[in-house]
């Protein structure tokens, strides 16, 4: 069973001002699909609070993936995409570009997420738009690719089948 950590990232979310819908999604998305969600917490748009999580969520609960929603626009404040790179040792670019692909085929408007994944030590780090039409969206379409990249990343599966 995979370990999961979610990071809304939200300003009004923090300060208890927005419900965290996606957050929520993104929990109960990923428990239908076996997954076990070992933390899940709101922080305010603030990319060295953000880095920070990722790398509690990678180096010390050792999670397997970490999700993140919201942050990805073009806000000032938007910079999830940002604190994930730096926490990235190696990106992950085909997963962000897939999501990114596939939600152009439902709104132009996903062109704006700048989200990116990649990978630190053993964990992978996915950034999903923020709101929860998108997250659910975004999630449903990389379910399964998602599942086999652990897979891979955590030894439990050598290449993929040729
Ligand atoms: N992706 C999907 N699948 N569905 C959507 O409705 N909305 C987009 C985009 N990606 C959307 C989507 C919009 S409107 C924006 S502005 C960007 O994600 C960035 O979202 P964020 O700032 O909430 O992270």
């Amino acid at each position: 069973m995979f370990t999961v950590g979610i990071i809304t990232a939200s300003d009004k979310g923090a300060i208890g001002k927005r419900e965290d819908i996606s957050g929520r999604t993104i929990k109960k998305l990923m428990e239908s699909e076996g997954y076990r969600v070992e933390r899940a917490i709101i922080l305010p748009d603030d990319e060295e609070a953000i880095l920070n999580e990722i790398i509690y969520m990678a180096d010390e609960l050792g999670l397997d993936l970490i999700l993140t929603t919201g942050g990805t626009g073009f806000s000032e404040r938007d910079l999830t995409p940002e604190a994930t790179i730096r926490a990235c040792d190696r990106m992950a670019n085909g997963i962000a570009e897939a999501i990114r692909y596939y939600s152009l085929s439902i709104t132009p408007r996903a062109m704006l997420s700048r989200a990116v994944s990649g990978i630190r030590g053993k964990t992978l780090i996915v950034n999903l738009p923020g709101s929860p039409k998108a997250v659910k969206e975004s999630l449903e379409y990389a379910m399964d690719s998602l599942y086999h990249g652990l897979e891979i990343l955590t030894g439990q599966a050598g290449d993929c089948a040729r």
